[in-house]
Formats: structure tokens, C-alpha cells, sequence
């Protein structure tokens, strides 16, 4: 009989009963099921809270960056991704960039913007004043729904409103700003932009469709520099000046070329987003934030643009410098409820939303310089290879103390392959060396 995934009453179940479920339809094993289990210190009630028609925990690999000094405090940033070479690049880079002082990080206030759509507006110029007109009973109104946000000093603070042009009319988009405080401050914005939909529809004389927050958070920006010393990047091949000059070419083509940008951001968010993922915050979030962000920046028919920047400052030095909107909070979501998050955030030492943020905005520009680094000198191949090869020896079933042999001649050969790691055990094994 076919499987039909029409399974009524599947959220009312129980995770085993859920899993069971699962086991029939795949046919996995006892082993295979095993891989869902949820890890000591997880209480499955809790991710059966969080999600919905839970069956286990799916786990990342946390690893710790090393060296990271903002604002004069030092940090182990705690980050969850699966991609080898990018923790120990942040490391890296935070070691150089400590030579000089480490990162000098700020944020600005954690303004949150929340939209109200309203369509089939008659007179859209007149509309928007009566909006405006009406703003500090709004922003009122708008300060009701959430007294613990202004009891801690946050809560709706201005309203602005766009007059937008569009294919099926032309449309008024009030934008209400939140102060969030530290929140990332989803619940309190959509709240907000609920309540006043009907309001400013009618004030409008239209009719009030979207209501949600933007995660476009230009008041809410994150930004860092660190200054880098030619001599302590030096390679075998390049002298530390030619390194600078190099480094400087390689962020010029982000800079000019969509292309390269968009891979010059990625590598950007490899280290926020891994931080962010690690504390709980909404990664997708901050890196839809971010990249549209980099495209509202561009200019001269440029179509995005690096949320980096490389200059040489009159010493020689490399000098790096990020601006991103980072809309991170401490208070809410999952990381107040997951226990990993919530011993992430508490062996990042950070007080507040702001300051996670600041540390968000130095990995980024860490992690950025890194893959610069590599890329302008000796290429990212080599460091990548390397951790690549000790999977596929691993894969291949090398055991621990035979996996350095093997990946020394994987590499040597430029082959790493699952077969050839396998050849090279055999080999090994046969001539009973280890
Ligand atoms: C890989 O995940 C990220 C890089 O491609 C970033 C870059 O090219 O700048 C190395």
C-alpha cells in the first residue's frame, strides 16, 4: 500500500509514539532512531514545547573561539555550525586583531521597526498626515498592549509612514519604531502592529492588510573595527605589506562585483550566524536583516555591498570596520528556554542585548579578515583540505591513530576521496605500520 503523510492527530501524540511513527515509515533502525535522541541536560518536554510534532533534538557541533577581546573585555564565543575551519579562523583572526587592542564594537538603540499595510487608500498624501496627525494616541495605544516593555524602558517610540507606488495600487506602509530593549522584539512589534491596524486603516480611509515587524532593522545597527599589523601577516611567500595590498584588492572586487559580494557576506555570516544559532536568536533573522541591508547600502549601480570595509591607515596597518543590523535579544524566545543557549549566553558574559550584538559585529569582521587572509595569500583550499580529509579518513574507518598518516598523504596527493582513504588504509594496515 502507498504511505500516505496525511497523519491526523500527529501534534497530539507522544514523541516516542511520534517515533514509532517514523521507524515504520522509513524503516530505520534501532541506531538510526538513537540519532534523534535528545542529549543529557535536554528535557524533551521542553523542545516538545518550543516546536511542534517534536520526535528529538537534531545536534550541532558547538565549538569555542578563542582570542576575542571587544571593548576591552574578553570573551569565549561559544559557535554552532557545521562547516570545518571557521572556528578556528575567528580564533585566528581575533589573535591578530588582539595584537593591536582586539575590536572596538558600539551599537545603536535596539529600534525595531513594525509594518501596517494599508491598501485602497483614496488620497494617500492626505492619509499619511492623518496618520501622522494621530501618532502620539497611537504610539499610546501601541504602549498599552506591552507595560513590562515600558516598565523596562523600552516601548513604541515614533511612527513614520511610506507613500509606496505599486503594481496593484498605490499603497501607505506605516512603520511603527519599537525600542526593544533586550528583546530581538518580534512578539512585542506584531502585538503592537495588531492593535493598531484597524486604527490606522481607518485614519487612512483605507483598508489595513500586513501587520508584522521588518526584519530590515536599519536603527538597530551593530558596528565594529579592529586594526590588523602587517608584520603578523606575513606568510611564507608574502611579506606583511604585500599582504595588506592584497587583502585590499580581494575586498575591492566584493565591492564592485554582486558576484563576490555575495560570497564575501556569506563568509561574513558564517561567524554571526553561528554565534546567533548558538545563543537561540533567530538566525534567519539577522541574515535576511543583514543581506538586504548590504543591498539598501548600494550605490553607484551597485546592486549590494559588503557589510565590510578594508581601508590602510597611515602606518601601514590594515584597518577593518563592519556595520549590520543586528537584532539579537536575551529575554524571550529560545534562548531563554534552551539550556544550551542559556549556557552560551552565560559563558559569553554578556549584560545585554547590545553588548551580544557588539560581540556579534566583531566575529562577523573576524571572520570576514579571516577568509581575506586566506583567500589573498595562500587560499582557503589548504586549511579547508585538511579538515575535509580527516572526515573522509574517519568515513573511510581510520581509527583515531591512524587518521594523521592518512590525511598527511591525502592532502600530499590532492585527492580526498573516500576511496583513496580506504586504498591508504588497506596499505597501511598491510604493511602493518600505523
Ligand atoms: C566559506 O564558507 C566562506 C568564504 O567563501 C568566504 C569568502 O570567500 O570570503 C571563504
Amino acid at each position: 500500500m502507498e504511505k500516505s503523510s496525511k497523519i491526523s492527530g500527529f501534534y497530539r501524540l507522544s514523541i516516542e509514539a511520534r517515533r514509532k511513527i517514523l521507524r515504520e515509515w522509513a524503516d530505520l533502525t534501532d541506531a538510526e532512531l538513537a540519532a534523534y535522541d535528545f542529549p543529557p541536560g535536554i528535557d524533551p518536554g521542553i523542545f516538545d514545547r518550543m516546536i511542534e510534532n517534536v520526535v528529538g533534538s537534531y545536534t550541532y557541533p558547538l565549538g569555542i573561539a578563542t582570542n576575542f577581546r571587544v571593548n576591552q573585555k574578553d570573551y569565549l564565543v561559544p559557535m554552532a555550525i557545521e562547516e570545518p575551519s571557521v572556528v578556528a579562523a575567528a580564533s585566528n583572526a581575533a589573535k591578530i586583531a588582539r595584537a593591536e587592542g582586539g575590536f572596538s564594537a558600539q551599537t545603536t538603540p535596539p529600534i525595531m521597526i513594525g509594518q501596517v499595510q494599508v491598501l485602497d487608500v483614496a488620497d494617500p498624501a492626505a492619509g499619511r498626515l492623518r496618520i501622522l496627525a494621530a501618532k502620539e494616541s497611537l504610539l499610546e495605544k501601541a504602549n498599552a498592549q506591552d507595560p513590562m516593555l515600558v516598565k523596562f524602558g523600552g516601548g513604541a517610540r515614533d511612527l513614520e509612514v511610506r507613500v509606496i507606488p505599486s503594481p496593484r495600487g498605490t499603497m501607505l506602509v506605516a512603520h511603527l519604531l519599537v525600542d526593544a530593549r533586550d528583546a530581538a522584539g518580534m512578539n512585542a512589534v506584531n502585538t503592537m502592529c495588531e492593535a493598531l491596524a484597524p486604527d490606522i486603516g481607518r485614519l487612512a480611509g483605507g483598508r489595513s492588510l500586513l501587520r508584522i515587524i521588518s526584519n530590515l532593522a536599519i536603527y538597530r545597527l551593530a558596528r565594529a573595527t579592529a586594526t590588523f599589523r602587517p608584520d603578523l601577516l606575513a606568510t611564507d611567500t608574502m611579506k606583511g605589506t604585500e599582504v595588506v595590498e592584497a587583502i585590499l584588492d580581494a575586498y575591492t572586487l566584493a565591492a564592485v562585483d554582486p558576484f563576490r559580494c555575495a560570497t564575501h557576506n556569506k563568509g561574513i555570516m558564517n561567524g554571526i550566524s553561528a554565534v546567533v544559532v548558538a545563543t537561540g536568536n533567530d538566525f534567519r533573522a539577522i541574515e535576511s536583516g543583514a543581506h538586504t541591508y548590504a543591498a539598501l547600502q548600494a550605490k553607484e549601480g551597485a546592486v549590494v555591498k559588503p557589510l565590510t570595509t578594508y581601508e590602510k591607515d597611515r602606518a601601514g596597518n590594515l584597518v577593518g570596520s563592519i556595520e549590520v543590523p543586528l537584532a539579537v535579544g536575551l529575554i524571550g524566545g529560545a534562548t531563554a528556554v534552551h539550556p544550551t543557549a542559556k549556557a552560551n549566553v552565560k559563558l559569553l558574559g554578556v549584560k545585554g542585548a547590545a553588548e551580544l550584538a557588539q560581540v556579534l559585529a566583531s566575529v562577523g569582521l573576524a571572520q570576514n579578515f579571516a577568509a581575506l587572509w586566506a583567500l589573498a595569500t595562500e587560499g582557503i583550499q589548504r586549511g579547508h583540505m585538511e579538515l575535509h580529509a580527516r572526515n573522509v579518513a574517519a568515513t573511510a574507518g581510520a581509527r583515531p591513530e591512524e587518521v594523521d598518516r592518512i590525511v598527511a598523504r591525502l592532502v600530499a596527493e590532492r585527492k580526498i576521496r573516500i576511496d583513496r582513504a580506504k586504498e591508504i588504509l588497506e596499505e597501511l594496515r598491510a604493511s602493518g605500520s600505523r
